[in-house]
């Protein structure tokens, strides 16, 4: 699966531009499915599920630390890019946290200044059913100390983002997606993270989906 994130990767940068400036970012719909961040070296940072309400601008990734990966982090975050608030949420010791973002950039929504890069197909576009038409986009990290390139299907799902920055790059996937939320709890705030006050970012810190992963 990983070898296929890659390889898809590279597919996507060395497409041939078949250009069409004027296409404008999509939006994803709602979405339920897996999702795994990984650095450009290899590591595993997340695995699991993840919920998003493409109207509310809601997202929730929860690692599954049940799976018999070596991740290096458990992670679960339920994120409001509209607010620009979310919370670290620890459901087993039913404590929370919740900060500002500063940066509402993530893998399930392609920015709206996001740069059309190209059109691809991965597979084998003459047999039905064996190609995938990918659009492919572009743009820099809000600090510009790197820039990102999402592709997404015709239908907007997003299929792989990367994040080129330091101290190092990520790739984002997504698969098993299923075009729905199914399950409205877990975009709510648990009972226990209600009336949490709003941590102080620190003095040069950016809080962003990504920066959980660094
Ligand atoms: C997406 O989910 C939200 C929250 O459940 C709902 O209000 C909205 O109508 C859904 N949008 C679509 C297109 O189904
Ligand atoms: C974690 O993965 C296991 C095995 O696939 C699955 O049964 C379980 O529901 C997952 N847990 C979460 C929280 O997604
Ligand atoms: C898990 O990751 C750590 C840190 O990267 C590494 O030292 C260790 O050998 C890895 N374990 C396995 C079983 O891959
Ligand atoms: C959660 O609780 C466990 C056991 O009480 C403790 O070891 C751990 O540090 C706690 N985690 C956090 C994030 O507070």
């Amino acid at each position: 699966m990983y070898v296929a994130a890659v390889l898809f990767v590279f597919i996507s940068l060395t497409a041939t531009s078949q250009a069409d400036h004027h296409l404008h970012p999509c939006h994803s719909p709602n979405m339920t499915g897996t999702m795994i961040v990984m650095t450009m070296k290899g590591e595993i940072r997340g695995y699991g599920a993840f919920t998003y309400d493409s109207m509310g601008k809601k997202l929730r990734f929860r690692s599954n630390d049940s799976l018999n990966f070596n991740t290096t982090l458990s992670v679960d975050l339920l994120m409001f890019f509209e607010e620009g608030i979310f919370y670290e949420i620890d459901s087993k010791n039913q404590t929370c946290e919740k900060k500002a973002l500063q940066c509402r950039l993530h893998p399930l929504d392609i920015p709206d200044d996001a740069k059309f890069h190209s059109t691809i197909t991965s597979g084998n576009p003459f047999i039905e059913g064996e190609g995938i038409k990918i659009n492919v986009w572009s743009g820099s990290l809000m600090d510009k100390k790197g820039h990102y390139s999402m592709s997404a299907t015709m239908g907007c799902l997003p299929i792989s983002s990367l994040y080129f920055t330091e101290p190092s790059s990520f790739i984002v996937s997504n698969f098993d997606v299923e075009y729905e939320i199914k399950d409205p709890e877990l975009l709510a705030v648990p009972s226990f993270c209600q009336g949490q006050p709003l941590e102080e970012t620190p003095e040069g810190t950016v809080n962003s989906f990504l920066n959980e992963f660094i």
